[in-house]
This record gives C-alpha cells, sequence and structure tokens, in this order.
C-alpha cells in the first residue's frame, strides 16, 4: 500500500502550545494516595511524593497537569486541604462514594508540580460552592500578601505566591452526575460571575469554562451557545471531553473514533465563532481539551465507585493494550492538527487512574503502552503544524465511512530546524509505503526513525515503510 504526504515550510497553520502535552490528576481511586503520594514507600520524600512516580511523570514530559477533579471538585472545599495535616476534616467523597482524608491538597499540589516542573492548571467547585471561594482559592495561590487569604498561605510555609495562571471555572457541569451539575442558564451566569472576581483578584490568569462533557447530552450545542453568551468576554478557552473504547473489539472501527474527536473539534470550533459572529466580537475563543483518552467504561461498570466509603480503592485502572495505545496516538494527533485553536489538553488522567503511569501501593511504578506515543510527541512535537497534503488509501468500518489507512501530522521546529512527520498505520496486515515531499526546505536528512508495533519500539536512521499497525515517527534535520 502506498501513501504520501506533501508539506511546505512555508504553510504553517498554527503554533503548538506548550499545553497540549498537559495531564489529569484527581482525587479519584489511586492517583493521588498511592500514585503521586505515598508516605512511607521506599522511593518516597520528606513531603511523601513518590520518588519513582515522579521521575516517569518527567519522563513523559507532561507540561501541565489539572487538579483536583473531574468530578471530584464539584464537592471539593479546599479549605479543607489546608493547613496543618492533623488537623484536616476527613469527609464523604459523593462522586466515588469514599472517605476524602485531605491529607494532600492544593499546597502539596503545587509543590509536586514544581518538583515536576509541570505547570499546574486548578479547577475551582462550581457544583456546591461558588464565585467566592473561588475568588478566595485564586487569592490563596496568587496574592502576594497582605491579606486573610494569602497571608494564610504564607502560614502554611510558602511565602511567595505560586502565580497559578490556568483555572478551570468547574467541570462537567451539563451532566446530570455532576455534584451540584446545572442548567445551561445557570452555569452560564455562575461561571460569569466567578470568572469576573477571579480576574479582578488576578488579571493575569486565564479561565476555562465548561463545554458540554460529550455529544450525547442532551444540551449538547445549546450548552455551548448559552454558556458563550453568557462568558464570552471573561473567558479564555472552552473545555472538550472525548473518551473512546473497543467494546466491539473490532481495531478498524476503534482506531477510527478519532475520526469522531475531529467532528467534535470542528463543530466546537463553529459554535465559538458563531458567538463570536453574533457579538461582533474581535477575540477568538481558544479550546482546551482538558480530558481524553480511552477509556473502558462498559467493563468497568463495577470500578466506577467504591463500596462502604473506603479511604482508598481501585478505582478506574485501565490495562492499556497496544492498539490503545494506536488509539491515543490517532486522537493525539487529531487534536495537533488542530494547533491554531486547541491551546490547551489533558491526557486523561497521569497515575493510575486512565493512566499512562501505574504504580502498585508499596511496590513499583511502571509504564503502561499509551505512554510511548505522548512521550515521543511532547519530546519531538515542538514548532509549528504544517498544513498537509496527504494521499492514502481508505477503508470503511462498521461506523465509519472513508478512513484514511494513514493518521499523519507534520511539525516544523524552526530552532532546531527539524521536520518530524507523526503518523499511524491503520492497515492491520499491509505495510504502508510512505513518501513525505517536503517543499522549500533547503536540504533534509533523515536523522531518526522511530516505529513502535505489537511489543517492539525500535530506533533506526533508515527508512522504507511504515509497518501494520503501528505508530511512527520520523525526524529531519535541515542543512545548508
Ligand atoms: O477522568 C475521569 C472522569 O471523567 C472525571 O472525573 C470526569 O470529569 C469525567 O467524567
Amino acid at each position: 500500500m502506498k501513501a504520501k504526504i506533501i508539506v511546505n515550510k512555508n504553510y504553517q497553520t498554527g503554533e503548538i502550545s506548550k499545553y497540549v502535552y498537559g495531564s489529569f490528576l484527581e482525587h479519584l481511586g489511586r492517583a493521588v494516595y498511592g500514585g503521586v503520594y505515598e508516605p512511607g514507600h521506599p522511593t518516597a520524600d520528606k513531603n511523601g511524593f513518590r520518588q519513582d512516580v515522579l521521575e516517569l511523570v518527567k519522563e513523559l514530559g507532561v507540561t501541565t497537569v489539572r487538579y483536583p477533579g473531574g468530578n471530584f471538585v464539584s464537592g471539593y472545599d479546599w479549605q479543607d486541604g489546608i493547613g496543618p495535616k492533623e488537623s484536616r476534616p476527613s469527609r464523604l467523597e459523593l462522586s466515588r462514594k469514599v472517605v476524602e482524608t485531605n491529607q494532600f491538597g492544593t499546597d502539596e499540589f503545587l509543590s509536586w508540580c514544581s518538583l515536576a516542573h509541570v505547570e499546574p492548571m486548578l479547577a475551582v467547585n462550581l457544583g456546591t460552592a461558588g464565585a467566592k471561594e473561588a475568588g478566595w482559592l485564586v487569592e490563596y495561590c496568587n496574592h502576594p500578601k497582605g491579606t486573610y487569604f494569602s497571608d494564610l498561605r504564607r502560614r502554611n510555609g510558602s511565602e511567595k505566591p505560586y502565580g497559578v495562571k490556568l483555572w478551570c471555572l468547574g467541570n462537567e457541569m451539563d451532566g446530570f452526575w455532576q455534584i451540584g451539575s446545572k442548567s445551561a442558564e445557570d452555569y452560564g451566569k455562575l461561571a460569569c460571575e466567578a470568572a469576573k472576581i477571579m480576574k479582578w483578584v488576578d488579571p493575569s490568569i486565564q479561565l476555562i469554562v465548561c463545554g458540554s462533557s460529550g455529544i450525547d447530552l442532551p444540551s449538547y450545542g445549546y450548552w455551548e451557545e448559552t454558556v458563550l453568551e453568557y462568558t464570552y468576554d471573561y473567558v479564555d478557552y472552552i473545555s472538550l471531553h472525548f473518551y473512546v473504547e473497543d467494546y466491539e473489539r473490532d481495531t478498524l472501527d476503534f482506531l477510527a473514533k478519532s475520526r469522531d474527536m475531529e467532528q467534535e473539534i470542528q463543530t466546537m470550533i463553529g459554535l465559538c465563532d458563531y458567538i463570536k459572529g453574533r457579538r461582533h466580537s474581535d477575540k477568538t475563543m481558544y479550546l482546551s481539551f482538558d480530558e481524553w483518552n480511552v477509556w473502558y467504561h462498559s467493563r468497568e461498570k463495577k470500578n466506577l465507585m467504591a463500596k462502604n466509603w473506603p479511604e482508598t480503592a481501585s478505582l478506574l485502572e485501565e490495562d492499556y493494550t497496544f492498539t490503545d495505545a494506536l488509539a491515543v496516538g490517532c486522537m493525539l494527533l487529531t487534536i495537533l492538527r488542530h494547533a491554531d485553536r486547541i491551546k490547551i489538553a489533558c491526557l486523561a488522567q497521569l497515575v493510575n487512574v486512565l493512566a499512562p503511569i501505574m504504580t502498585t501501593t508499596g511496590g513499583e511504578a511502571w509504564r503502561e503502552s499509551i505512554f510511548y506515543p505522548f512521550a515521543q510527541a511532547c519530546r519531538y512535537g515542538k514548532g509549528s503544524i504544517l498544513q498537509e497534503k496527504a494521499e492514502s488509501p481508505v477503508y470503511d468500518s462498521s461506523h465509519h465511512k472513508t478512513v484514511p489507512y494513514l493518521e499523519s501530522v507534520s511539525v516544523w521546529n524552526g530552532e532546531s530546524r527539524e521536520l518530524v512527520v507523526f503518523a499511524v498505520n491503520r492497515h492491520m496486515s499491509e505495510h504502508m509505503e510512505l513518501s513525505v515531499e517536503a517543499e522549500n526546505f533547503s536540504n533534509l536528512i533523515l536523522t531518526e526513525y522511530l516505529s513502535f508495533k505489537e511489543n517492539e519500539i525500535t530506533r533506526k536512521n533508515v527508512f522504507s515503510s511504515l509497518p501494520p499497525l503501528s505508530w511512527n515517527v520520523i525526524r529531519y534535520r535541515e542543512s545548508d
């Protein structure tokens, strides 16, 4: 099978924001307790942070981490998680029916971020709390000193403000499962008021308003239109969430699901631009794809909630296959293709819950299959997306039509003078002979070819074809 990509150095569609390589750490299952935080673990430091996990987070290359939820945030009082640990209350955590001990909270997370070299992305509770508490949290984190909450932070050990830049205005507020879910009108008004207060406290912050949790909800579309009418002038991004699973064990159809993600992105851009036009605004709304991944909802119903209010429970833990890694690769390339509009994206999640990094409590930490395409994109996917003319044979699957076997994105890094082609071959049995026609480059030399297929990662300095069912990174260097 033959395929072709034509790119031109002068046709750049958008700069890749560093925040598209984000992830997500929720108080859910063993993500925090037994994941990043486990006092007494052989690798734990004085804060209780597992160093084996921290090293893998650094190796993954994630740039920003969203916290503390997710559904969790909609019942969370951030003031429970600060101050002396012995006086922090244990609370019923209603979204997963566990007890939250609050031994890890905002200060622990922000210290962990600086050790992990990632930027925090904090979510405020707009389910059971409101605009006032959201403003207080911004004051606690970002105000220098001389007020109740900024001085409380200083007393709790952080003299300098954290300067948290990215803030989510609640989570999935359209979902019936959300604690304190709201109608589009109620959420739009509340998000607008919270946004005003939060930006009055710190005008340098950037805000993400909730879009629909999924395209199947009855309010899909109407939600975005209404919420943006209320918040357009006050927020910087609108969120999208998207999970896929291979519940029919139909690989070709599973790998085609990134096309549904493409559709969701295009619809969101259309909705944002419609509101922009209606309001005669010159402001462009950016997209925050702050939850995306493979999630086996169907086989995991039993693991969604704990029983009898334990302090820890193993929830939403996935043993990812190689095909899942390819699906993650296809989704990541779909996000990168829209680098002009998607400025934040978070692989949901980071450790133990729907995660590229897994641990055993008291034991080891390891990389799941989905770790690899994500880590390689973080490392080599820097610069500008090039407009691609791709030619590939196509297939029809059970639920998708004319799906190209080739999924690809080309990135030009002007600083390192590197052209990187990321490519997935969706074909189950045939190699793909891919020719890359790169126009307007002076002299391109292949420097490395990385290929990831079932049970095998190879690095070579020659490239001939893409193996069946494979993730590939082809790197060229421009010389004079
Ligand atoms: O990532 C797991 C859950 O998925 C999050 O808590 C929620 O926001 C979404 O439904």
